[in-house]
């Protein structure tokens, strides 16, 4: 192996422990940093996603409620309980897991969302302060990505990043993200004539597209930093990412590892995003 790895784990419990203290300091001024969990219906994954979120604020000090609704709850049941919370003020960040039932509207459910709580920044509101550099809470996962170049003083200025994947959760953010960095960004997608022209040119390549082995060795630039967002299961039912971790590795300078990579620093940057929201609320 010739790539460096860039460990998640070893990166979030840092994170976790400096969000730690910055809860006991707020909470010596009376403020418990609280983030609401919402979870509609009874998808496993989501089930997991959410039991680990509040699990990260026990472990970070903060204060967090798990409300839990049948998959035939109401929409505007829904809108009603949202609203709730946007004028609870023991209650610092929002999050409504996705994906919601089909009878819900998610945009309308993320839009009834206070900004200033949007945690996750999934509102438009959020969306539009990171296109135009405005203070804001930036998406979780390309949040942890930036964190993870800054963790080996990676300085993207003037570097060629490729992003696989044009979400709005994390590709589209993505390049917003690396862009305010001074990279020069190039997004792919399914319709992208010839990837791997593309990713050779990279001196970062983000790979977002939820499907295994989408970047493999002969489409890397030796030395290249390769962040893989994939959490896909492969033939024997492993967690594995979009890159193709084996080959890749062989050829990049520095990649995260899926388990253990950018999917941590997911619900690091959850608690950082919650505890920066009490500290916006206190002053
Ligand atoms: N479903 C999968 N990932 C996420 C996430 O980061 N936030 C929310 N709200 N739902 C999700």
């Amino acid at each position: 192996m010739t790539a460096q790895l860039i460990d998640g784990n070893a990166l979030s419990r840092q994170l976790r422990t400096e969000v730690s203290e910055r809860v006991t300091a707020l909470k010596a001024r009376g403020i418990t940093p609280g983030l609401a969990v919402i979870l509609v219906g009874d998808n496993p994954a989501s089930q997991v996603y959410v039991r680990n979120k509040v699990k990260a604020c026990e472990d970070t000090g903060m204060h967090s409620v798990l409300e839990r609704y049948e998959a035939n709850m109401s929409e505007t049941a829904l809108l009603a309980r949202v609203e709730a919370l946007n004028n609870d003020p023991t209650i610092h960040g929002i999050l409504v897991q996705l994906p919601l039932p089909a009878h819900i509207d998610a945009h309308k459910v993320i839009e009834a969302i206070s900004p200033a709580k949007d945690v996750d920044g999934f509102h438009v509101a959020s969306a539009g302060a990171l296109m135009v550099g405005q203070p804001g809470f930036w998406p979780c996962t390309p949040y942890g990505c930036m964190k993870m170049l800054e963790s080996i003083g990676y300085d993207l200025k003037g570097k060629h990043a490729v992003v696989i994947g044009r979400s709005n959760i994390v590709g589209k953010p993505m390049a917003l993200m690396l862009l305010q960095q001074d990279a020069t960004v190039t997004v792919c997608h399914s319709r992208t004539a010839d990837l791997k022209a593309q990713t050779l040119q990279a001196d970062v390549i983000v790979a977002a597209v939820g499907k295994r082995n989408v970047l493999t060795a002969d489409m890397v630039k030796p030395g290249a930093v390769v962040l893989d967002v994939g959490m896909n299961r492969n033939d024997e039912g492993k967690l594995c990412g979009d890159v193709d971790f084996d080959g890749v590795k062989e050829v990049a300078g520095w990649i995260t590892p899926v388990p253990g990579g950018v999917g941590p620093m997911t619900i690091t940057m959850l608690m950082v995003n919650t505890l920066e929201s009490a500290e916006r609320s206190a002053g």
